[in-house]
């Protein structure tokens, strides 16, 4: 056979062992010797360059320096204890959207928030097109900003407990993640950009599921105190770029919150409320008709 089929095959006979170990959990990973760990790592980092959906530390880490716009007040010695042992938990992947991945915690009270960052940075590449930096850099501002607010001024209204922002050097601490795959991931939390935030159910599950016990009541209860919340964020003089309703809400308890803050800005928008109302009534006569 010539040289170079044999290479082919060879090659093809690596990737498919690499492709399919990679789908086996990190625990039997770190169980393998060392040369085949390293192999295995490789195809890892590779297959996560192709694959849109697989969780990398890469994802999520950055290379911003401190930005003092995103650094927050010093926290009390009691609120730094629960920061701390929320943040020893491990935490399993959530959800996701175009901005943020959640993780949600061992005990299933709160979320971890990463951020995709290569939406905020700009790479090296980028740096060829201005404009691809300055949507990167408006993106990181939007998203940050929203954080911030929420944290500074609604935090019971968006369940945010803690948000870090701007890198430190005083947490000493680890988070652990795992991924979709079962994976394991380390993040040093002082260098990683995160939110912490209390967990909730999503708007139209919890309709849902009170619905399909024929809560009705409790059904119209549930929408009512959205839109009170919706109503009051606008009062206290904010407005929400992101149309989403679906993924945007929940409840925590039966309080309800606004989950994804990433497009929150102080202003005024039109037609705020009806937009959540039209799409709750949009729900309604879905269900009716199915
Ligand atoms: N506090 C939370 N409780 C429950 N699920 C959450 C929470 N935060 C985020 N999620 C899940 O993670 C997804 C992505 O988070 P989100 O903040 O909406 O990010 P993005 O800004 O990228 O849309 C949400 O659509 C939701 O499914
Ligand atoms: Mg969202």
């Amino acid at each position: 056979m010539a040289r170079s089929a044999k290479l082919i095959i060879a090659s093809i006979v690596l990737l498919v062992f690499g492709f399919c170990m990679y789908n086996r959990p990190a625990k039997t990973l770190a169980q393998l010797p060392p040369p085949e760990s390293q192999f295995l790592k490789a195809c890892h980092v590779t297959w996560n360059r192709f694959n849109r959906h697989a969780f990398s530390p890469d994802m999520v880490s950055s290379t911003l320096t401190p930005n003092p716009r995103w650094m927050i007040n010093e926290i009390t010695t009691k609120e730094q204890k629960q920061i701390q042992s929320i943040l020893s938990q491990p935490f399993t992947f959530f959800g996701e959207g175009a901005q943020a991945i959640a993780f949600q915690s061992k005990d299933e009270k709160y979320v971890l928030k990463l951020f995709k960052m290569r939406r905020f940075t700009p790479s090296v590449l980028d740096q060829l097109c201005p404009h691809v930096v300055r949507r990167r850099l408006r993106n990181l501002h939007w998203v940050f900003n929203g954080y911030k607010n929420a944290y500074e001024d609604l935090r019971k209204e968006t369940g945010v407990v803690w948000i870090h922002l701007a890198k430190t050097n005083d947490m000493n601490q680890k988070l652990t993640l795992i991924d979709q795959e079962g994976c394991l991931h380390y993040l040093d939390a002082d260098e990683t950009e995160f939110v912490v935030q209390e967990k909730a159910e999503l708007l139209f599950h919890r309709l849902e599921r009170l619905a399909h016990d024929g809560k009705l009541a409790e059904v119209e209860k549930a929408i009512q105190s959205v839109c009170t919340l919706v109503q009051h964020r606008i009062d206290k003089g904010y407005a929400d770029r992101d149309k989403a309703v679906s993924n945007n809400y929940g409840f925590v308890g039966d309080r309800p919150i606004q989950l994804d803050v990433g497009r929150l800005y102080k202003g005024t928008k039109e037609r705020q409320l009806e937009h959540v109302k039209d799409r709750i009534e949009r729900w309604k006569s879905e269900r009716v008709s199915s």
